[in-house]
């Protein structure tokens, strides 16, 4: 029997700890308990929130309809030659799911290790980290659909990912539910560890033919130290997209500020870093009210504590004005803005 909740607090559902209120909630334990779910006429007519781990949404308000918080369990694997198959439940911990595939030495997913969420929401945006992206490691996923109550499957070419998206975050953003997914990983690793400073922390530690372990302690080792703890500082990762923009404009801004960080983006396009661009702006560290920026990294917004949603937005859109007056780029936010 499903249990819907009324007026909920949902502060410690978001990893920014702002506090707001759900009207309803409902946890979901099995894909089955949607069908039930919404087999009752009230719950197709009320909008919804689904919720993973809130590591990457923003709430304004109090949310005025039904939030759906996931908690499908379960991790099968199947083991076929070299080639190693896993589903998950939509509502496992990514880093539980990552942990279980490192014990084993399956490869592929180690340099996401320690990304906060659900494995639901990892299609979502298309997470990724340290040059892998859940792409190169998605098979496919089964959603259930809002309006019809049926399950479909998403094969990789269906969901369209590209940085930090995918079709779930655009043209079907809402409509489905993602119930579980499927990875395609390998017992040969084929490491990635050109990004970043994994090669330098990989030496500094003496080691030079790195085990799956190795990778996935030294990514979370670089990322503790770069990245603010959820549970003692609220944030939601990085709050910007590293803008995308076409070779044309770079070279003009480049001419401008020669020490712009900047990476190939293929087909002509040149990706700056955010974080670089909000530093310059002189926002780095910086205290506003309750909120500001991330001393390690710019592009992470945080809670100081008693920050209300309204005011980290309202703040991001500060930053979002003072770097196009400086640069003429404008920053999209990667967060989901709840409203
Ligand atoms: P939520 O915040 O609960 O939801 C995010 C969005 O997905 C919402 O729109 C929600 O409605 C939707 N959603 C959630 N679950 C489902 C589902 N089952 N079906 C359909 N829709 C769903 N991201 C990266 O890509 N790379 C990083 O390196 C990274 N580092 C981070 C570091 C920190 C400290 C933090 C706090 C966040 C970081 N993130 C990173 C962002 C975040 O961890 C990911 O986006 C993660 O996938 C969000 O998972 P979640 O379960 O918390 O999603
Ligand atoms: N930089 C600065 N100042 C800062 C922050 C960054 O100058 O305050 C410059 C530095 O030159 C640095 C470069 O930006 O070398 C890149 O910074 P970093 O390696 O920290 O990565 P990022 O581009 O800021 C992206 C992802 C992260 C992911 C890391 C590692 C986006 C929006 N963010 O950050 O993902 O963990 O790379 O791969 O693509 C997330 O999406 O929430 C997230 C944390």
């Amino acid at each position: 029997m499903l249990q819907i909740q009324e007026n909920v607090s949902l502060k410690n559902f978001n990893t920014f700890g702002v506090e707001a209120k759900a009207r309803y909630f409902v946890e979901i334990n099995h894909k089955d308990d949607l069908v039930e779910l919404f087999m009752d006429p009230q719950w197709k007519q009320t909008e919804t929130l689904i919720l993973g781990g809130g590591s990457n949404l923003l709430l304004i308000n109090n949310f005025d309809g039904l939030v759906i918080r996931i908690n499908i369990r379960g991790i099968e694997h199947r083991i076929s030659h070299n080639d190693v198959f896993i589903e998950a439940g939509a509502g496992e911990v990514w880093n539980d799911l990552v942990n279980f595939c490192v014990i084993r030495e399956y490869a592929g997913l180690e340099n996401l290790s320690l990304i906060p969420g659900s494995v639901g929401a990892s299609p979502i945006q298309n997470i990724g980290a340290y040059g892998v992206e859940l792409k190169d490691v998605f098979y496919s996923c089964c959603a259930f659909e809002l309006a019809t109550g049926t399950f479909k499957t998403f094969t990789k070419e269906d969901c369209r990912f590209d940085y930090r998206e995918s079709v779930f975050k655009s043209e079907l953003k809402g409509q489905y539910i993602i119930v579980s997914v499927k990875f395609h990983l390998s017992l040969i690793p084929n490491f990635n560890l050109k990004y970043g400073a994994i090669e330098h922390e990989l030496n500094n530690r003496g080691i030079s033919a790195p085990t799956i372990k190795d990778v996935s302690q030294v990514v979370s080792y670089i990322r503790v130290s770069k990245l603010p703890d959820p549970s003692t500082i609220g944030n939601a990762g990085s709050f910007f997209k590293n803008p995308v923009i076409n070779a044309d404009v770079f070279t003009k801004l480049q001419a401008n500020f020669p020490d712009i960080v900047n990476y190939p983006a293929g087909n002509g396009l040149i990706k700056l870093a955010a974080g670089w661009l909000i530093e310059q702006c002189g926002w780095k560290g910086k205290m506003v009210g309750h909120t500001g920026t991330w001393k390690n990294q710019a592009l992470v917004l945080v809670n100081h504590g008693g920050a209300s949603g309204a005011e980290v937005y309202s703040f991001s859109s500060q930053i979002i004005d003072s770097v196009y007056t400086k640069f003429g780029v404008t920053l999209q936010r990667e967060v989901n803005i709840i409203s």
